[in-house]
Order: structure tokens, then C-alpha cells, then sequence
């Protein structure tokens, strides 16, 4: 089993649409899937199309925080992750808004940082868990790149990815030393417009800069209109557009991610 990461405190830089993605292209190809949503946004989880009620009871809440016993005391020796929802042929452990009080108690949790390792680390029967954190520097963050054994980097190809870049590789290393065997395994480029020569600028200092680090992989393309469709219809791209360019792309990526994950074992 590997588990997954995809890691940017950036806003809005894919990495939600990238798991989703990419997490579907492992599963169809027979791989048991796990994601597991860490953003109180919760748009994993509804892009994805679940939108029945979700409570606190489904999310990683319990196996981080502990469930209150009958005089309200928690009790912390379960770690258990909850059952997860069955959706696209995926296993997903969805968020709710409420998730957000994690930031707060995991504080008065003792080695609260390494509980949802601990926790993933306990699961069975997967090959793949892709964990989609929140953009942030936050608790929910740390839960989430520390229980990683290696990180994936969404990165759009413009001014705003190249700006954020040494934070996330300094964030990294902070990040290990909770969990010192991470590392960056993959630089995804996302949103890429080669119209624009701003892009095409951004992707040739990307493609100059960053493989001394970790490979990129080929952008994904710029494709407005198929990803807000996709989010609306609850479908991952290859379901909602099986054979367009944008669903041949993201099978591209996820194939470089699997070799990326060959070379870094
Ligand atoms: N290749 C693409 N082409 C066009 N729009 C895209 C593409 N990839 C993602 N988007 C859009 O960009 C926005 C941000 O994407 P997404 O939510 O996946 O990023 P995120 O990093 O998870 O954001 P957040 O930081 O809020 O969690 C979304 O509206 C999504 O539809
Ligand atoms: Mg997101």
C-alpha cells in the first residue's frame, strides 16, 4: 500500500480535481482505492456525488480526536477510521464543514500530528490512499502530509505556482520530521494555457527548475467548461468526458505517476 498526499497550502491549484482523478484512472485499472478527504470544504466529496448526509461520525474525526464515552471523556485508543462510501468504484471517506474543529483539539491530543498515520497505517485491502488536504498550514494539513509515505505536488503552471513553490518544498521538510521517510514523488502541472506565453514562460522555468527536485509530469490542460460540468454531474472527468483530451490526460499523468513511484521506491 501507498499512501498519497497531494500536497500545495496554495488555493485552488487542482489538487482536489487531481485526486479525484487520478484516483479514478488507479481504481478502474484494478487497484483498491482509498480517498480520503481532509478539507472541511468537503469538495471531494461532492464532486464525487456524495451528497447524502454526511455526519462527523463518517469523516477521520473519530480516528484522530477520539469518540466521547458516556461522561463525554474521549476515548483515544481506537483509531479507527470509519467505513467508507463506495462511489465510481472508489472508497471514499468524505469530509463535513465540522471536520474543521480537528485544527482545534488536535492540539490537546498527545502526538496528535501522527493520529491519522497511525490510523492509515492500520487500514487493510488498499493499494493506493490519496489524501486531499485543505489550503492551508493547519493542523488538518500537518494530519495529512504526515500520514503520507510520499507527497504529489499540484502546480499550476503560472505565477501563483512558481510563487508557492519554496514554501511547499519547505513545508516538506518540516513535514519529516513527524515522518522523516517522505519525499516529493511527483510535481503535477495543472491548469496549464499554452495560449497564453505567461504559461508557457511558467512551464519552462518549471520544467528547468523542478526536476532536480522530483519529476513533472505533462499538463493538464486548461478545460474550464469540462471540470465545473464534471463537479456539477458528481463525476470524475474519464466518467463525465471518457476519450476527450482532458480524460486522455489525466490517464497520461496517472501513468507518470506510477513510474514516478517505481523510481522513487
Ligand atoms: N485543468 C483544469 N482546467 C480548468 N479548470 C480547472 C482545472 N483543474 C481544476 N480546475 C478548476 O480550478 C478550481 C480549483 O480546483 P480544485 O478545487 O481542484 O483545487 P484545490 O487545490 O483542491 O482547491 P482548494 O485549495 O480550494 O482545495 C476548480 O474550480 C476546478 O474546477
Ligand atoms: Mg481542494
Amino acid at each position: 500500500m501507498v499512501v498519497l498526499t497531494f500536497f500545495n497550502h496554495a488555493g485552488g491549484v487542482a489538487k482536489t480535481s487531481t485526486i479525484r482523478d487520478i484516483g479514478y484512472v488507479l481504481a478502474e485499472q484494478g487497484r483498491r482505492v482509498l480517498l480520503i478527504d481532509m478539507d472541511p470544504q468537503a469538495n471531494l466529496t461532492k464532486w464525487l456525488g456524495i451528497d447524502e448526509d454526511i455526519e462527523l461520525a463518517d469523516t477521520v474525526y473519530p480516528a484522530v480526536i477520539g469518540t466521547p464515552d458516556a461522561e463525554g471523556d474521549l476515548d483515544d485508543s481506537n483509531l479507527l477510521l470509519p467505513s467508507p462510501r463506495r462511489v465510481h468504484g472508489l472508497d471514499v471517506i468524505p469530509a463535513h464543514l465540522n471536520i474543521a474543529i480537528i485544527e482545534r483539539e488536535i492540539l490537546s491530543v498527545f502526538m496528535g500530528v501522527l493520529r491519522l498515520r497511525e490510523a492509515v497505517r492500520r487500514l487493510e485491502g488498499y493499494d493506493v490512499v490519496l489524501i486531499d488536504p485543505p489550503p492551508s498550514l493547519g493542523q488538518l494539513s500537518a494530519l495529512a502530509v504526515v500520514a503520507a509515505d510520499q507527497v504529489v505536488v499540484p502546480l499550476p503552471t503560472n505565477r501563483k505556482g512558481l510563487d508557492g513553490i519554496p514554501t511547499v518544498i519547505k513545508m516538506v521538510r518540516e513535514y519529516k520530521k513527524a515522518a522523516p521517510g517522505l519525499r516529493i514523488t511527483l510535481f503535477v502541472l495543472t491548469q496549464h494555457d499554452k495560449r497564453t506565453r505567461h504559461d508557457r514562460e511558467s512551464h519552462d522555468i518549471i520544467s528547468a527548475q523542478l526536476p532536480s527536485i522530483a519529476p513533472i509530469s505533462s499538463p493538464l490542460a486548461s478545460r474550464p467548461a469540462y471540470y465545473s460540468d464534471a463537479q456539477v454531474e458528481g463525476m470524475p472527468i474519464p466518467v463525465y468526458a471518457p476519450g476527450s483530451d482532458a480524460d486522455l490526460e489525466i490517464r497520461q499523468v496517472a501513468a507518470e505517476l506510477l513510474t514516478a513511484l517505481e523510481g522513487a521506491r
